[in-house]
């Protein structure tokens, strides 16, 4: 029997027995209460809270402009629907990089005010002292390293990162150094697969690939994207399950005629 069928509720401790039994870990966003609810139903392991909120809900073209109020709003929706996956929280730009008290507060705003699992930050040696700060608070944090939105001003581009021998040097070091301060997993994004492959036999803790190859331990896509939503949108890496955006301008449209002429609502429709 696999590890998570096994289990009520997935903890940190369950993703990591998931990639010691070499179990595959599939993760999805959300951001609502309904969608939530579906995407836990479904039997996803990890639900995360990203600060991609601020594309695919506030229509931002970054992720910068989120403030940590309005993830906690997310977050508390999210929680509220969810029962047995993991809830991870962004922490949003401008909540931890200040220095290690801001992001200590952050963090356990997240934590009191949403009553999600875990807190995930963008990047490895520049943020070591938030992280530490943080764990050491026993709130869990989960990494994210390669292509990091935070600072797409920084890379200019939404490229592939790491190709090079340098920055997939230092991807590596800052792996190592987020498992040996106590990071339960580390989201690693659109970075060459063999890299993210080796990145995942060198450590201990669970990868979770977005653009990564299939190495990683688990992978995760951006719920709207995934569905097929937003047809502008079409990266290499994403595979998409579902064409609601035709399925849903079916239905406005549908709905439009049936209102115009006067078919809905039918006398059944009615009281
Ligand atoms: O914010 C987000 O959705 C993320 C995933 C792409 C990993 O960080």
């Amino acid at each position: 029997m696999s590890v998570h069928s096994e289990v009520k509720r997935i903890t940190t401790n369950v993703l990591k027995s998931m990639k010691k039994k070499g179990e595959k870990i599939a993760c999805l966003t959300a951001y609502d209460y309904s969608m939530a609810k579906l995407v836990d139903a479904a039997g996803v392991e990890l639900i995360l809270v990203g600060d991609s909120a601020s594309n695919v809900m506030a229509g931002h073209e970054t992720t910068l402009p989120i403030t940590l109020d309005q993830m906690i709003y997310h977050a508390q929706s999210v929680v509220r629907a969810v029962s047995r996956s993991l809830v991870v929280v962004d922490l949003p730009f401008g909540s931890y990089q200040g220095n290690s008290t801001q992001a200590l507060k952050s963090a356990i705003r997240i934590m009191k005010e949403s009553g999600a699992h875990a807190v995930k930050m963008e990047g490895g040696k520049e943020i070591e002292e938030s992280i530490v700060r943080v764990l050491s608070a026993g709130i869990p944090v989960m990494g994210h390293l390669g292509l990091t939105p935070q600072s797409i001003y920084k890379f200019g581009t939404y490229t592939v990162r790491a190709k090079g021998n340098e920055e997939a040097d230092l991807l590596k070091e800052n792996a190592k150094l987020l498992t040996d301060l106590g990071c339960f997993g580390v989201v690693l994004e659109k970075i060459p697969r063999a890299l993210a492959a080796e990145v995942t036999a060198s450590i201990d803790i669970p990868t979770v690939g977005i653009g990564a190859g299939s190495g990683c331990d688990g992978q995760i896509l951006v719920i709207h994207d995934m569905l097929g939503i937003n047809k502008d949108f079409s990266p290499r890496f994403l595979r998409r399950y579902a064409d609601l955006h035709t399925e849903m301008t079916n239905a406005f449209t549908g709905y439009i005629k049936d209102v115009k002429s006067g078919d809905f609502p039918s006398e059944r429709e009615s009281y």
